[in-house]
């Protein structure tokens, strides 16, 4: 981490937690932050969308920002089993994850519509966390930062610097996710380079400098600190391991820590 850049901890909830388990947890999550004091660090949950009301109630008053897990780039229209930026904003949520490679697997999100959504979230005046990542077949052959270019170019066409200010990049190998198999912190460090200097390149080193690039795919409380100690990571994106506060608050703290 750079101590220039905010460390950001986000938990991806995926496919857990209704409304009942999202309120006691959120409630032990914001009592244990309020011990801590300031942290330094921002910290960020995705629950489902039908637990975003129940999050967002209980997170009043506390530093714990809320994001969504995805939406749709139209803000209404015949598009069954969406939900739009619009609706999001106006249900109070900040951040809004996009182009996670569970739905770039399974349900067909590509870097276009990535964009499209990705355009949408900032329209609202929401902070993108934008997942990109190779796959291991991808690794293997060597392709990797070819993969993350080409998902960078067309998932952030046609945005400039201004536009993406609130950007926030999470790398997160495909093979690492939910898999135990984490990334060594070389692997982290030289794709979140990478990324850096794309964003350099395009955007210049102002940009480059202050964009956060999170890692995501198996963190946990084991192997944080040596993934944060890794200059070009700024946090983390968590996912099973954000499911509990026993795990996820002592990576929240490596992070404060730094
Ligand atoms: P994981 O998921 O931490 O369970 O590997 C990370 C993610 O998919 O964001």
């Amino acid at each position: 981490m750079h101590p220039d850049r905010t460390p950001v901890m986000a938990g991806n909830w995926k496919l857990h937690k209704g409304i009942h388990d999202t309120g006691g947890y959120v409630r032990e999550l914001v009592q244990a932050l309020k011990e801590r004091g300031d942290l330094g660090c921002e910290v960020i949950i995705a629950p489902v969308f039908t637990s975003l009301a129940v999050a967002l109630q209980a997170v009043w008053g506390s530093p714990i920002k809320v994001a969504a897990q995805n939406c749709h780039w139209e803000e209404t229209g015949a598009f069954t089993g969406e939900i739009s930026a619009a609706m999001l904003k106006e249900v109070g949520v900040s951040h809004v994850i996009l182009g996670h490679s569970e739905r770039r697997q399974y349900f067909g999100e590509t870097d276009a519509t990535v964009n499209g959504r990705l355009k949408a979230t900032l329209a609202q005046r929401m902070a993108p966390i934008f997942c990109i990542g190779e796959t291991i077949d991808q690794r293997r052959a060597g392709e990797t930062e070819r993969v993350l270019e080409r998902q960078l170019n067309d998932g952030l066409a046609g945005l400039g610097a201004e536009a993406l200010s609130t950007l926030i990049v999470a790398y997160e190998p495909v093979w690492a996710i939910g898999t135990g198999e984490v990334a060594t912190p070389e692997q982290a460090q030289a794709a979140h380079a990478y990324i850096r200097g794309w964003f350099s390149k395009a955007h210049g080193d102002g940009f480059a400098n202050r964009v956060r690039l999170l890692y995501g795919g198996s963190a946990k409380p084991d192997n944080v600190k040596e993934i944060l100690a890794c200059p070009d990571v700024d946090g983390c994106l968590i996912g099973g391991a954000s499911l509990t506060a026993e795990s996820f608050l002592p990576m929240i703290d490596a992070a404060a820590s730094r």
